[in-house]
């Protein structure tokens, strides 16, 4: 090749990565991978050693494997419950991606929900409900009572755009019933969470602390009602207190301490961070079930616990599609434009992991879009669920990550949003913003038909993916 053409070549295709790179189809820059449909989400960090690769299968097989009842033969296993609402992590999180609310009569799943009464608990997180606890047990081991039943019921909400065109909104309500242990605290709080897509959380937790703070300040520099939060959290593993990234109320600092909590609350898997089983004094009949694992030694050993975490901190981030199109491009500016991206920040550079023994070098360093600010928002009345957590009220949540939310429907055939999966895909989620989040509704409201479809195109559905 002739020399003087090379240059201008080098520099046209540096120009070429760096206008991918503002349009963000790496979403994870070395971590990407270009993956659609069902196992989308289910991918390990493109940039990983072969034995990292190694130790992310085997964190994978627990993540997956179904927990059972104690005593069993396979001690390496057995522990489940004796209240538990899945037998497995993947049970909730299928195939690493979101959970559903149930169908009409069927008890949930995917679905969660946190219960507290008011106070302060320990490291100012909740108080839990005396008689239950901190989470609702809709299931438990034979000869022992569940918690009970949750059912959700909806009501139609229907409204307009400004140009006209209908809308109709699905608002839920919950209640608790044939209660295991008696009434229910009068006083009770109730938050209902849906299990949300895993990937990417190992760069969500490599983003630097400075950078979170950064983005509160900027808010609340800025002139109107989007000023941001962070919540801080007690943080079992590592003893102290840290910045909440995990959770809907960013309630969690850590994966470790998310997958030790989930063990044990969502499956009854004891721990060397959490060693007790969730069972509380006035349920007796759990308190006196046999425990699983080896003797004294808690139901998940510590090797195997560090694995599962690795598996998801190493979980990668698919690529977005099609960042090309014209739509797309359009509904980009918009997302600006309506102010989505104040809370649903873009982009970061990741640093080292804090957690380095759960995590890759692979992750450090990495330029990756997420569309979060990780921060905690007023939402406004119709998404509060009136229960506080940690620094959080009962009217705020924590910006989700917007990666991913589009592939949703490939990998879990649904694409319910928000922290109870109340909205059925992009645009009714928007509507349910409120809050500080009310101006960028508003002009979502005042949007065309085409300029909907294009923000929604925007954050949801890309043609297609360029590679593989
Ligand atoms: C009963 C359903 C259920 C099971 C089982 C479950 N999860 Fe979850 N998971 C959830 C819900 C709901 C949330 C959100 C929790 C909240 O907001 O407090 C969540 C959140 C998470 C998060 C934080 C993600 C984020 O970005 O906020 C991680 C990581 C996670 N789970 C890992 C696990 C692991 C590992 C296991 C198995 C040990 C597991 N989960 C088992 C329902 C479940
Ligand atoms: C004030 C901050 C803020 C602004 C502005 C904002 N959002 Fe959000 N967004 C949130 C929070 C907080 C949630 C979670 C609320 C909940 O779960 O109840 C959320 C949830 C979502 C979800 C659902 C994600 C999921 O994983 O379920 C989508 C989609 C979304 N926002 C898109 C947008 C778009 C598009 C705009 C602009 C029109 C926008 N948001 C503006 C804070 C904001």
């Amino acid at each position: 090749m002739h020399p003087k053409i090379l240059v201008p070549l080098v520099l046209l295709s540096s120009l070429a990565q760096a206008a991918d790179d503002l349009l963000g189809e790496t979403t994870g820059g070395n971590t990407t991978v270009f993956a659609t449909g069902r196992n989308a989400f289910s991918f390990p960090a493109a940039n990983l050693t072969d034995a990292e690769q190694s130790r992310f299968v085997i964190g994978n097989s627990f993540f997956k494997r179904n927990w059972v009842q104690a005593p069993a033969s396979t001690k390496a296993r057995d522990g489940l419950g004796p209240h538990f609402i899945a037998r497995s992590c993947g049970g909730c999180h299928v195939n690493d991606g979101r959970g559903a609310p149930p169908a009409v009569g069927q008890q949930p799943v995917g679905l969660l929900i946190r219960l507290s009464i008011s106070g302060l608990g320990a490291h100012g997180g909740v108080m839990p409900e005396p008689t239950y606890g901190d989470q609702f047990n809709n299931a438990a081991v034979q000869g022992v009572k569940a918690e009970g039943k949750v059912d959700i019921a909806y009501t139609e909400l229907h409204g307009n755009f400004a140009d006209g065109a209908a809308y109709t909104l699905l608002q839920p309500s919950y209640s608790l019933h044939e209660l295991g242990y008696g009434p229910l605290a009068n006083e009770v709080l109730v938050s209902p969470r849906i299990a949300p897509q895993l990937i990417g959380v190992g760069m969500l937790e490599a983003i630097d602390e400075a950078e979170l703070e950064r983005n509160a300040r900027q808010q609340a520099a800025e002139k109107g009602p989007i000023k941001g939060m962070i919540n801080r959290v007690w943080d079992a593993p590592a003893g102290k207190m840290l910045p909440g990234r995990f959770g809907w109320k960013a309630n969690v600092a850590t994966i470790a301490h998310q997958t030790a909590g989930a063990f044990q609350g969502d499956i009854g898997i004891t721990s060397s961070v959490f060693p007790d089983e969730t069972c509380t004094r006035a349920q007796t009949d759990c308190v006196a079930a046999p425990r699983g694992g080896q003797g004294k030694a808690p139901e998940i050993d510590d090797k195997t616990l560090g694995d599962v975490v690795f598996y998801q901190a190493t979980l990668a981030p698919p690529a977005r599609r099609a960042p090309n199109d014209a739509e797309v491009l359009r509904g980009q500016k918009l997302f600006a434009e309506a102010q989505c991206s104040t809370c649903h920040r873009p982009s970061y550079v990741t640093q080292a992991s804090p957690n380095p023994q759960f995590s890759s070098t692979a992750l450090n360093g990495q330029r990756i879009w997420p569309y979060t600010d990780l921060l905690l928002h007023d939402m406004g009345d119709a998404l509060a669920d009136g229960r506080p957590d940690g620094l959080a009220n009962g009217r705020q949540w924590k910006t989700p990550p917007l990666w991913g939310v589009g592939l949703i429907k490939e990998v879990n055939n649904h694409q319910r949003l928000l922290h109870d999966g109340r909205a059925r895909g992009v645009l009714e989620a928007v509507l349910w913003h409120g809050g500080e989040a009310e101006t960028s509704r508003d002009r979502v409201l005042k949007m065309s038909q085409p300029e909907r479809a294009a923000l929604v195109k925007f954050v949801d559905r890309r043609l297609r993916v360029r590679h593989r």
